[in-house]
């Protein structure tokens, strides 16, 4: 925030100001502040930071992890505020798989001789015994017939494990045996559900000793399994919607996102409560502004098991409904006092999934030099969050983040002594008059955001117009 002065004045850059009776060059805190218009002031004045705080506060009373006790407590908690704000609001719930992890064992003979493998994470639990067929990388043009009802030899690198499996899975195989593609451990590869063949790993030295023998005959194995697979949790979405009045609605929807799992352990105060204490403090704030654009406030589960949550949701729009979303603001880790360096405004950045500019991220730098931040906020390229599915559907999507990151970063340190309630302002507002522009009403409807050409990079060309 720019430092307040005993005189208050509207500052134009370079101009010179008299303080106190001394006279002093404008300071150079925020070289680009603007002033925030009556429209921003109608959104950021009633935008509180300690709501927020009390927020992050209840969250980050206990782990968040998806699919856990936690993260329902924090869904429930999250969807109850939506509807006391007066909004539609939905508990969606979906499945996700994890890998098993305790109690698993594993054991691999070949030709009677013990290797003693490492059972590659959700491997299908089973004993299989059969004959050894080299594959190489296992690429899927590659895999030879001769695999079927056969243990594939595969080499790790260059494709994923789960494709390898895949492949050899797709011309019969019974089982896997993958080596290394360097140093000395086995410890390595994972399976996807529904992948129901044993798959084991061994070191590099005793894969090519196999491949070596399987030169001077052939190779009988045994592969026995136990206890791992996969386990079906639920995880939810709180999706909460708020419908312009009929009479003046352009038919369009800007959303507002952040993930309220946290990692396993981890109160996830920063990563992602403060994210979430943001979403909810503007749906409070907008519940009462006049708009003729949907608007709809999303907290996501499972984020941190990939993404898992805002894939899912994006995976339920229809081409239609894909359209009208002309924006998805993502806000991941915004309040952590120790993040963003020396960066100004608090090392705030949006980052896109392509590195491009785009709505979002025209809309928010403008309204960073307008309020608290009183600093235009760069951008940067990166994923890792939850706009990137809804990027993958071509709708303008942007995360907001401070950048670099907090040493806490998905520690159980990440706790809400570390949060830093003028980030959470600085963020909230930046945000908050972006989305407010799109949906006041006396601003038009946007060209939609998937239909209307995009903007095109093109060539600077040096060309002299002569004399
Ligand atoms: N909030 C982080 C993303 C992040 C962390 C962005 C640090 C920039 C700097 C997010 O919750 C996360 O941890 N994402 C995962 C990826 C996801 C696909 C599991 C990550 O970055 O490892
Ligand atoms: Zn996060």
């Amino acid at each position: 925030m720019a430092k307040k002065k005993t005189i208050s004045l509207l500052l134009t850059a370079g101009l010179v100001l008299s303080v106190n009776g001394v006279s002093a060059q404008e300071p150079s805190q925020a070289p680009n502040a603007q002033s925030a218009t009556a429209f921003d002031n109608k959104v950021i004045k009633k935008i509180s930071a300690d709501n927020m705080y009390d927020t992050i506060a209840k969250l980050s009373a206990q782990p968040r992890a998806a699919g856990t006790e936690g993260e329902l407590i924090g869904a429930q908690y999250i969807k109850s505020q939506f509807e006391q704000y007066g909004y539609e609001t939905e508990l969606q719930p979906f499945p996700f798989y994890e890998a098993l992890r305790n109690n698993v064992s594993g054991t691999l003979e070949v030709n009677g001789k013990p290797l003693n493998p490492y059972v590659m994470s959700g491997s299908y639990s089973g004993e299989v015994t059969a004959e050894v067929v080299y594959v190489g990388l296992a690429y899927a043009d590659k895999v030879p017939e001769a695999v079927k009802g056969k243990i594939a030899l595969i080499e790790r690198g260059d494709i994923t494990f789960v494709e390898k499996i895949k492949n050899v899975l797709d011309k019969g195989a019974l089982g896997v045996i993958m080596y290394n593609n360097s140093g000395t451990t086995n410890r390595f590869g994972s399976a996807n559900p529904g992948q129901n063949i044993p798959a084991v790993a061994i070191t590099r030295a005793q894969g090519l000793d196999l491949v070596e023998q399987l030169k001077a005959g052939s190779l009988t194995a045994t592969i026995k399994v136990e206890g791992s697979g996969f386990i079906e949790k639920t995880s939810y979405n709180v999706i909460a919607k708020m419908k312009p009045n009929k009479n003046k609605d352009t038919g369009q929807v800007v959303m507002v996102g952040a993930h309220h799992d946290s990692v396993p352990g981890g109160p996830g105060a920063n990563d992602d409560a403060s994210g979430v204490s943001a979403v909810l403090e503007l749906a409070r704030v907008m519940a009462k502004t006049q708009i003729d654009t949907e608007l709809r406030f999303v907290t996501f589960g499972a984020e941190e098991k990939g993404l898992l949550g805002s894939s899912y949701y994006a995976s339920t729009f229809s081409e239609e409904e894909a359209d009208r979303i002309v924006a998805h603001f993502q806000m991941d880790m915004i309040g952590s006092r120790d993040a963003g360096g020396d960066h100004p405004a608090g090392g705030l950045i949006m980052y896109t999934i392509d590195g491009k500019k785009n709505l979002v991220t025209d809309l928010g730098s403008a309204a960073g030099a307008r309020t608290a931040a009183a600093e235009t906020i760069p951008m940067g390229q990166l994923g890792r969050s939850d706009h990137e599915p809804f990027h993958l559907l071509g709708i303008p999507a942007a995360l907001f983040i401070h950048s670099p990151l907090e040493p806490w970063y998905h520690t159980p340190a990440d706790t809400i002594d570390k949060i830093d309630k003028n980030k959470l302002q600085e963020t909230a507002e930046i945000v908050g008059a972006s989305v407010y522009q799109i949906a006041r009403p006396d601003t038009p409807a946007l060209k939609n955001a998937r239909v209307a050409p995009g903007l095109v990079d093109y060539e600077f060309e040096n060309r002299s117009p002569g004399a």
